[in-house]
């Protein structure tokens, strides 16, 4: 079952087409990777199917058409995402960082809150998140004492607490070295074991191709390619994008 499609979708900030036409698919239950060179249009992408910048073509969520769905609708509706910087509240405990995040009000909770303010809160989500991540240990710790490789993990749990239907995360594993890069991956599929969808974007092809079940390949705002890593691997398209972007770089 498709869980989560776009068709068409492009974002365009003033003439430059940061997203262009951009068709992909998520099966329900699958980790399904979007990668691409540096300012290739991935947290754009993510942007646009959140909410946050303005896009054309449709966009699909558990058959429900959310293409003009403000952001909170759309996270209201099922779509959990991460941040590529780690937003953590610093003077609150990792548990607290997570109920914030749970708690998501709106208006009708905040009316009930208000009128029945002994009412039980749901938390569930809070352990949900931090037992399928495995960071239960953390939760009354600060997030100043926290590796880097923790604070991933606490920015994916805080994602997790909503109880999202499709988590997209925007390169989680930026910053980690290759181990915790690849106990990160380990936990992915923890996520996916406990029925979550996740739209994983990188640029880092290592993790993708590791863990992810189908592949979509973006450069300038346009899809390049698509398939199982295997597929993936041996395109020519995506070798001479990231060659080209590597040899950029060693130029720099
Ligand atoms: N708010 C913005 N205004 C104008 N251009 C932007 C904005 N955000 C991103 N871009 C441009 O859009 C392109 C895609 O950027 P981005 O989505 O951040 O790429 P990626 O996440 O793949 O590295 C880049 O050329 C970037 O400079
Ligand atoms: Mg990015």
């Amino acid at each position: 079952m498709t869980l989560f499609e776009t068709s068409s979708m492009s974002v365009a900030f003033g003439g430059l087409r940061a997203v262009d036409n951009v068709d992909i698919a998520v099966e329900k239950g699958k980790l399904v990777g979007l990668i691409g060179p540096n300012g290739a249009g991935k947290t754009t992408f993510i942007d646009g199917v959140t909410g946050f910048v303005p896009t054309t073509g449709r966009i699909m969520l558990d058959g429900k058409d959310i293409s003009s769905s403000p952001a909170h609708r759309r996270a209201a509706a099922g779509l959990g995402r991460t941040w590529q910087s780690l937003e953590l509240f610093d003077d609150l405990t990792i548990e607290e960082n997570l109920q914030v995040a749970a708690e998501n009000q709106t208006l009708a909770t905040f009316i009930a809150d208000a009128f029945l303010p002994l009412r039980s809160r749901d938390h569930s989500g809070v352990q949900f998140a931090l037992d399928v991540l495995g960071i239960s240990n953390l939760r009354g710790r600060m997030p100043n004492e926290l590796s880097q490789g923790q604070r991933k993990l606490v920015s994916a749990a805080r994602a997790l607490a909503g109880r999202p239907k499709l988590l997209c995360m925007d390169e989680p594993a930026a910053g980690l070295d290759t181990q915790e890069s690849q106990q990160l991956g380990l936990r992915l599929r923890d996520i996916i074991d406990a029925g979550i969808t996740i739209l994983l974007v990188d640029h880092d092809m290592g993790l993708v191709l590791n863990v992810c079940d189908y592949i979509y390949v973006i450069e300038f705002g346009h899809k390049i390619a698509e398939g199982t890593p295997s597929q993936i691997k041996k395109d020519p398209a995506v070798i001479k994008a990231y060659l080209g972007s590597a040899s950029q770089e060693s130029n720099d």
